[in-house]
């Protein structure tokens, strides 16, 4: 079976993924049905053939090899059977090359266009949840153009709804990328412009003093919810630089928490899933307010981190389902 593994990709997400394709191309190279072809797509998109991009994912590092600056399917491409694409963030993660492939007429790992799309963008993802009565934060989104035309006004209407401490975030990114948690107006400001040069649409939630837990769905049609973890660490927030600085940050399998906590997570995460139309795989991220003992619903993502340490492949292992399994049931899931 000819795995087309898709890593690298146009986003600021780029290293990430590196990471999580050199750990599944391991994965996927225990079972001898597999043969890997990986592709390596540059920053600036252009994709490289399997003999360059092995180079590439075993270095780990991102290369610029092809200065075209031209999009070819590089021929390989058409003897692949099943793709697996590795990326995450926009064009990637967010339903674009899901189309490509669907395009193409070959079945892929993972989510399709809907679900990536909505899963990418945190307003419409919201809206989604909302509409499957699943508890969140409470939020405001606005467009750059909104705010560029009454500013102040949007000021204002952020402090009397959300208040500070409050979180401004591009709808469209991931791993913190462009995420500020802002004190007062000043801040507010900066956050915004900062957040409107990664994205047109911005989201500003309320802030939020809350354990961080996650839990991971496998499956198409009746999906399953993993053993639920928890995430620590003891910087402001949960940024880039905690998310992806060994040592910064901690996971503990299972969480430590009240049975029907656990099992109110676990649910909200399959009606998480069902609400974006999700299909293989997704990890839906939870802030769990202690002192309330309220389950609110923070994200979810399609293509979550996936290196042997990540907390979605960790969070199976602990279910029963070992790494190498999780890479070879999601190509089976994406063959069904
Ligand atoms: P990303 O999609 O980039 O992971 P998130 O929405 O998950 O973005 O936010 C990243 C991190 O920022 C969270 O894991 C959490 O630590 C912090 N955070 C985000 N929103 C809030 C909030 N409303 N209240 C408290 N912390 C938040
Ligand atoms: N966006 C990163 C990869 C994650 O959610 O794990
Ligand atoms: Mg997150």
């Amino acid at each position: 079976l000819k795995i087309g593994l898709l890593f690298g990709g146009q986003s600021g997400e780029h290293e990430v993924s590196l990471v999580s394709a050199k750990s599944i191309a391991q994965g996927l190279g225990q079972n001898p049905r597999n043969q890997v072809m990986p592709f390596y797509i540059q920053k600036d998109g252009v994709w490289c053939d399997p003999e360059r991009s092995l180079n590439v994912l075993e270095a780990g590092k991102p290369e610029q090899i092809d200065n075209s600056g031209q999009f070819k399917l590089p021929a390989a491409a058409n003897e692949v059977d099943v793709w697996f694409p590795a990326l995450h963030g926009p064009n990637g993660e967010d339903g674009t090359v899901q189309g490509m492939l669907q395009l193409m007429q070959k079945p892929y790992v993972g989510n399709g266009v809907l679900a990536s799309a909505v899963g990418m963008d945190k307003v419409l993802m919201k809206a989604l949840f909302a509409q499957a009565g699943l508890a969140q934060v409470k939020y405001v989104a606005l467009s750059r153009w909104q705010w560029q035309q009454e500013p102040e006004e949007w000021y204002e209407h952020i402090e009397t709804t959300l208040g500070y401490p409050c979180f401004v975030k591009p709808a469209n990114l991931g791993s913190s990328v462009g995420i500020s948690k802002v004190r007062d107006r000043s801040q507010l400001e900066a956050a915004i412009h900062s957040a409107t040069s990664y994205d047109p649409r911005v989201i500003i939630e309320q802030g939020v003093t809350a354990r961080e837990i996650e839990c991971a769905v496998l499956g198409n049609e009746q999906p399953k919810a993993s053993i639920v973890g928890e995430i620590t660490y003891n910087s402001d927030f949960y940024d880039y630089e905690t998310k992806y600085t060994p040592g910064m940050a901690d996971l503990h399998i299972p969480a430590q928490l009240p049975e029907t906590v656990t099992q109110a997570v676990q649910d909200m995460a399959i009606a998480a899933f069902e609400a974006v139309a999700g299909s293989g795989l997704g990890r839906v991220d939870f802030f769990y307010v202690e002192a309330s003992s309220m389950v609110l619903i923070n994200e979810i993502n399609t293509l979550p981190g996936f290196t042997s340490t990540s907390m979605y492949p960790k969070l199976w292992e602990a279910s029963g389902i070992s790494f190498h399994d999780l890479c070879d049931r999601l190509v089976d899931l994406a063959l069904e």
